[in-house]
C-alpha cells in the first residue's frame, strides 16, 4: 500500500488539512497516485455542515470500499458518526482531526481504528506545516481553528471543537517558509478568524504583525464573525492596503432580528447594517461577500423579506446561498423543518435578488482600471486566463498572460456576472 490520494470535501480548513495530511505521507515515502483508481489507499476528508454533503462522502466511500481500496474517513463526518462507519461498512479507519498526525501509521498497519477524540493535536501545531511544499501561488495558512458559538444551525462546534489558536510566531514561520517557495498570496483560515487570541495578539495585531513581518504580495483573510468586527482591525486593514486585502466575508445568514436571535448569531438587523456601514466608512473600496441561510425553522415569509431587505441595504458582491438542513446534536434540529418547497422558493427569491445588485455593483465596475493576479485559466473559455481583484473579483482577460503574474486591467463589459478586462500592462 504505497499509493496514495486525498479526496477533499467543504471548506478550506479540509484544503489545509489535506494538504498537511498529504505532506505528512510524503515524508514517509508514499506516492501520490494521480486518481483515486489508481491509488491504494484513499484518504477522504469530508464536510458534516449540510446533510447532502455528509450523503455524498459516504456513498463515495462505500464505492471505494467495493473497488477495494483502503478508505481512511476523516474530517467533519468522521468526528460525528464515527464507529457507525466502520459498522456500516463505510470505512477502514476513521480519524477526527486531532489525530490526523497518525494516519502514516494506520496506513503502515493497514489498521482498523476509530479515533474522533479532541485530546491530540492538531496537525498545524506540529513541524510538518514547516515541511510544507507548495501546491500553487497562492496558500492557506490557518490560524485558528474550532467555534465556541454554538449557533443552533451549526454542527461546526461539535465537530471542530473548542476554539484554538496558533501562536503568532509559527504563523508568520510559515508563511516565511512559503514565501521561499514563490507562494505570493496567504489566505488566513479560521472559522472566525477574528475571535483569533494566542495569549497576546488579538485578531487585529496578529494582521498588523503578519503584515509587517511578510513580504508577501496580498493576505486575505476569511471568515469573519460579523459580530466581533472591531473598528480597530478595519483600521489595521486601512493603513496595510493594499497587501492586507478589503475583501471581507461576513456571513449574515438572515436579515431578520428575530431569526438571528433563535440562530444565537450575537447581533440584530440593525447591528449589521451599522457594522457593515463602518465597514464603508474605513473601507470604502471594500468588497463584501457573505452566506445567507434560508428555511431555519422559525423563518416566516415576514423575516424571509428581511433577509432580503439587508441584501438590497448592503449591497453584498456576492452571496453563498443556502436551504437550512436539520444537523445531529444541535439545538435548532428539535423544531419541526419547514416543507422543502417553501425553502426552495425562498432561495429562488433571493438568489435572483443576489444576482440582481450584484449585477448593478459589477457594472460600476466597467471603465476602471484593476490590478489583478491571473488565478488559472477561465472555465468558460480555458484560452483565456481567470484573474481576481484585490477584492477577490474574478475578472476574466482579453489575451493569455501566466498564471501568478500580476497585471492592470480595464473593465470593458460585464458578461453574467463576470467582468471582462483589458490588459493594458
Ligand atoms: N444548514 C444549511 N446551511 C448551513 N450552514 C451552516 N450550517 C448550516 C445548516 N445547518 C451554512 C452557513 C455557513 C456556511 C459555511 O454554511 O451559511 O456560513
Ligand atoms: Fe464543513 Fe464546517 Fe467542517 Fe468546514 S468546518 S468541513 S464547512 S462542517
Amino acid at each position: 500500500m504505497r499509493k496514495f490520494y486525498v479526496r477533499t470535501y467543504g471548506c478550506q480548513m479540509n484544503v489545509y488539512d489535506s494538504h498537511l495530511i498529504t505532506q505528512l505521507l510524503i515524508d514517509k515515502g508514499y506516492e501520490q497516485a494521480e486518481s483515486e483508481l489508481d491509488a491504494d489507499v484513499v484518504i477522504l476528508n469530508t464536510c458534516a455542515v449540510r446533510r447532502k454533503a455528509e450523503v455524498k462522502a459516504v456513498d463515495h466511500a462505500r464505492f471505494l470500499r467495493h473497488k477495494g481500496k483502503f478508505v481512511v474517513f476523516v474530517g467533519c463526518v468522521a468526528r460525528e458518526r464515527g464507529e457507525q462507519l466502520l459498522r456500516d461498512g463505510s470505512a477502514d479507519a476513521v480519524l477526527a482531526h486531532r489525530a490526523y498526525s497518525k494516519i502514516p501509521d494506520i496506513i503502515e498497519k493497514s489498521q482498523s481504528v476509530v479515533d474522533i477524540s479532541l485530546n491530540g493535536k492538531l496537525l498545524e501545531f506540529t513541524d510538518v506545516v514547516f515541511r510544507r511544499v507548495k501546491t500553487g501561488f497562492s496558500e492557506f495558512v490557518t490560524i485558528m481553528e474550532g467555534c465556541d458559538n454554538f449557533c443552533s444551525y451549526c454542527i461546526v462546534p461539535f465537530t471542530r471543537g473548542r476554539e484554538v489558536s496558533r501562536p503568532a510566531e509559527d504563523i508568520v514561520k510559515e508563511i516565511h517558509h512559503l514565501e521561499k517557495q514563490g507562494v505570493i498570496e496567504v489566505t488566513l483560515l479560521g472559522q472566525n478568524v477574528n475571535s483569533y487570541f494566542d495569549g497576546r495578539m488579538d485578531f487585529a495585531e496578529l494582521l498588523d504583525y503578519v503584515a509587517s513581518n511578510s513580504s508577501v504580495y496580498r493576505i486575505r483573510y476569511t471568515t469573519l464573525n460579523p459580530r466581533d468586527v472591531s473598528i480597530k482591525m478595519l483600521r489595521v486593514v486601512a493603513s496595510h492596503l493594499p497587501r492586507l486585502t478589503d475583501w471581507l466575508h461576513l456571513p449574515l445568514q438572515s436579515g431578520s432580528t428575530k431569526v438571528l436571535r433563535d440562530m444565537r448569531r450575537g447581533y440584530t438587523k440593525e447591528e449589521f447594517i451599522e457594522m457593515v456601514q463602518n465597514v464603508r466608512r474605513i473601507l470604502p473600496e471594500a468588497v463584501i461577500t457573505t452566506d445567507i441561510m434560508v428555511g431555519f425553522p422559525t423563518e416566516t415569509e415576514e423575516d424571509f423579506l428581511d433577509t432580503l431587505d439587508v441584501v438590497r441595504k448592503v449591497e453584498f458582491d456576492h452571496a453563498f446561498t443556502f436551504i437550512y438542513s436539520p444537523r445531529p446534536k444541535t439545538r435548532a434540529a428539535m423544531w419541526p423543518d419547514l416543507p422543502y418547497e417553501v425553502k426552495s422558493a425562498r432561495l429562488r427569491k433571493l438568489i435572483d435578488e443576489v444576482d440582481r445588485i450584484a449585477r448593478q455593483k459589477r457594472e460600476r465596475m466597467v471603465g476602471r482600471v484593476f490590478e489583478v493576479l491571473v488565478e488559472r485559466p477561465s472555465d468558460k473559455d480555458p484560452s483565456l486566463p481567470m484573474a481576481r481583484t484585490r477584492g477577490y473579483l474574478p475578472v476574466v482577460l482579453d489575451r493569455w498572460i501566466p498564471i501568478g503574474e500580476i497585471v492592470k486591467v480595464k473593465i470593458t463589459e460585464i458578461k453574467g456576472l463576470t467582468p471582462l478586462g483589458r490588459v493594458i500592462k
